[in-house]
Parts: C-alpha cells; structure tokens; sequence
C-alpha cells in the first residue's frame, strides 16, 4: 500500500491530509482563514499567504498524529503547486520540500484542478460512496474555477476542458452576490440556506446567462451585475424579499449549470457525472443535478461535501496516483498561478479559434 502526505495552501485553507493509494483518508486536517478574510467580502492574497506561513506546521503535525504515522513511514508528498495565489502556493511548496529533503521522501507536484477531479475517489470512514467510473464528465464550480472536463482517466492528460466560464467563477458569484445583499463571506452557503426559504421569481426576476443551445461555456459575471443593478433599483425590503433574491439567484445558476453538464454528456456520449468544487456542495445544485441525471439513465457521483471544499485529501490521493506512474517532481518545483489543463475557453475572449 502507498501511503502520500498531501499538502494544500492554493487559496484560504491551509490543508494537510494522509491517504492511501486505494483513496482510504487516515488523516484530513483543513484549517480555514474564512474569519481573517470575512471583514473583506473576499480572500486578500498577502493576508493569506501570513497565515498559511502560521500554520502549516501545527496542521501537517496534526495530520501525520491523527493518522499514527512518522514522516518515515510516508511513502511520498504532495503538494498543490498549481493554480492559485502565488504567495499562498509558495507556502505549500516551500513546506513541502523541506520535508521531502528531510525525509529523504519523493515530492510530488500536483495540480489543484485535478485534486478536485478525482476528489469522489476518497473513502471516508463511515461514508458509503460509490467510485466514479471513467470516463466522466466533470464538473468543476468553485471559487476560482468553474469548467467541465471530459475525464478518460486519473491522469491530467486525460482531463480535457469541454468548456470553462468565460468570467467569474460560479463561487465567486455566488460570494459576490451574498457581498451586495449584506449577507457575508462566503456566498455560497448562507444563499443556499436562504433559497430554501425563498421563491425563484415570487418578488424578483432573472434571465439565464449563456443560454445558447450548443455553447458549453458559462458566464456568470452578467448575471451578478443584473443582480446588483436591481437590488440597487429596487432594494429588497423584507427578509422574506431578500430570500426571494437568493432563490432566484440560485435557480438561474443551478438551471445553468444542470443544463450544460447534461449537454456535455450527451454530446460526449459518457453515460458518468462528476461534479467537484466547493459549490458542489449546493443542496439544490446536488439535488437537481441527481434528478436530472436519474430521469437520462445516467449515473452520478456526489462527493460529500467536506470532499467538495478545498482540502489536501484529494492533494494526496492525485498524489498518489502520479507517484505510482513514475511522475515526481524535483526540488525545481515551482508554483503557478496557471493549470496544467489546457483551456478551450479564453476568459473574456469567446472561444478559442481551432
Ligand atoms: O472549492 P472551494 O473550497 O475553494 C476554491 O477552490 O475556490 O470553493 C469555495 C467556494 C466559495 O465561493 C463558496 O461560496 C462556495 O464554494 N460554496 C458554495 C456552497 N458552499 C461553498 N456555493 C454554493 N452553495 C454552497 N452550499
Ligand atoms: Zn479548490
């Protein structure tokens, strides 16, 4: 059995996690810095980076304790080293090759996307999940990320972007969204408590981005603009109202994101769903995109929700798997704020010319 350390700092958790090849997580410690960046209605990159520095220590400590095991008895360690903000990225790096000098222990490179991708493949103690089979159609919707990939395999070459957001993440437009309404940091959850009180188009309307039929692209910073531009006309007086806005918001997205994964595997004939990232988490996207996926005889694989969220667990299954192909990485390694998998969508730009 390959047991990997696994080390994440891209963005505002500071993560480390031990886990076997076959996905069994002995360890999975997530430090959050959500209150250091709350008062700023996002993450502030430099706060970040001092923070990750703070405690990347204490949280690898804890996550060799909590699984039994000495540093010598860890097969290989992986860290984020792509996407993200480079200063937090740097953190995670740094620590991470020391340890691997120290330890005389492989280093592994692996990209945050990926960690995302394969994160259903972790089996938590006490959770009955069923492995993804490949292929898939991935979707990706996070924070920083939001795309679906057409997966083949484990391995970041067999990961193809279908289509990607041409603007804001669908996270972030969730956080932004929360943001103008007074609602807080993160977005995601306190809207998705809300919707559930809320009726999509009661008090307040709006029209679904990228609707065209064939397009597998998402844009989500029109709809945030709509958002702003008429709670600014018309601010929503009552807790009942702001509730309606949520419902809304949040329908529109979940309709969209429902729609372009269905057409992705239709188009792409792969009878298996993923779906990854920190909105996964959604109770309406999950439940949607089960329906949806049941009524086409295809077969979807949820992830729990603390899979969903950034942690280093899915950082050190990807690990592993690169590890036990032969694909470590030397102590050149170095972050970046791009990832490996190559875009078809240009932010901004429209699609990419062939
Ligand atoms: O994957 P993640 O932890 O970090 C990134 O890689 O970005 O995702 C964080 C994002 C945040 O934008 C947060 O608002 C969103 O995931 N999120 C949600 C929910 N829980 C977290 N969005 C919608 N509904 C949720 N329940
Ligand atoms: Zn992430």
């Amino acid at each position: 059995m390959t047991t990997v350390l696994g080390i994440e700092s891209s963005c505002d958790e500071t993560a480390a996690a031990v886990v076997q090849h076959d996905g069994v997580v002995l360890s999975d410690v997530v430090r959050s810095q959500i209150a250091a960046h709350a008062p700023f209605g996002g993450v502030v990159p430099e706060l970040a980076a001092r923070d990750h520095l703070r405690a990347i220590v204490p949280v690898v400590l804890q996550a060799l304790g909590e699984a039994g095991l000495r540093l010598a008895e860890i097969d290989a360690i992986a860290v984020t080293h792509r996407p993200g903000l480079i200063g937090a990225l740097l953190v995670g790096v740094q620590a991470a090759k020391g340890l691997a000098w120290a330890s005389n222990r492989p280093l592994v490179g692996v990209d945050h996307l990926v960690g995302h991708l394969l994160s259903p493949f972790l089996q938590r103690a006490g959770v009955v999940s069923e492995l993804p089979v490949f292929p898939f159609v991935g979707l990706l919707v996070s924070g920083g990320h939001s795309a679906i990939y057409r997966c083949e395999g484990p391995e970041a070459e067999q990961m193809h972007e279908l289509g990607a957001t041409r603007d804001d993440a669908v996270g972030e437009a969730f956080d932004k969204v929360s943001k103008l309404l007074g609602l807080g940091y993160p977005g995601g959850p306190v809207i998705d408590r809300l919707a559930r009180v809320g009726v999509p188009g009661r008090s307040f309307s709006l029209t679904a981005p990228m609707a065209q039929r064939d397009s597998l692209e998402l844009s989500f910073s029109g709809l945030k603009s709509a958002v702003a531009r008429k709670v600014a006309d018309q601010p929503p007086e009552s807790d009942e109202a702001v509730a309606d806005v949520c419902a809304t918001f949040q329908r529109v997205v979940v309709d969209t994101l429902v729609t372009k994964t269905i057409r992705a595997a239709r188009r792409e004939n792969i009878p298996n769903v993923v779906i990854a990232g920190g909105v996964a988490c959604n109770s309406e996207l999950r439940r949607s995109m089960a329906a949806a996926c049941e009524q086409r005889g295809l077969r979807l694989f949820l992830p729990a929700p603390r899979t969903c969220t950034d942690n280093a667990a899915m950082i050190a299954y990807a690990g592993a798997v690169k590890f036990r192909l032969g694909q470590t990485s030397g102590f050149d390694l170095a972050p970046l704020t791009h990832t490996e998998l190559p875009r078809v969508t240009r932010k901004g730009r429209g699609p990419r010319k062939p």
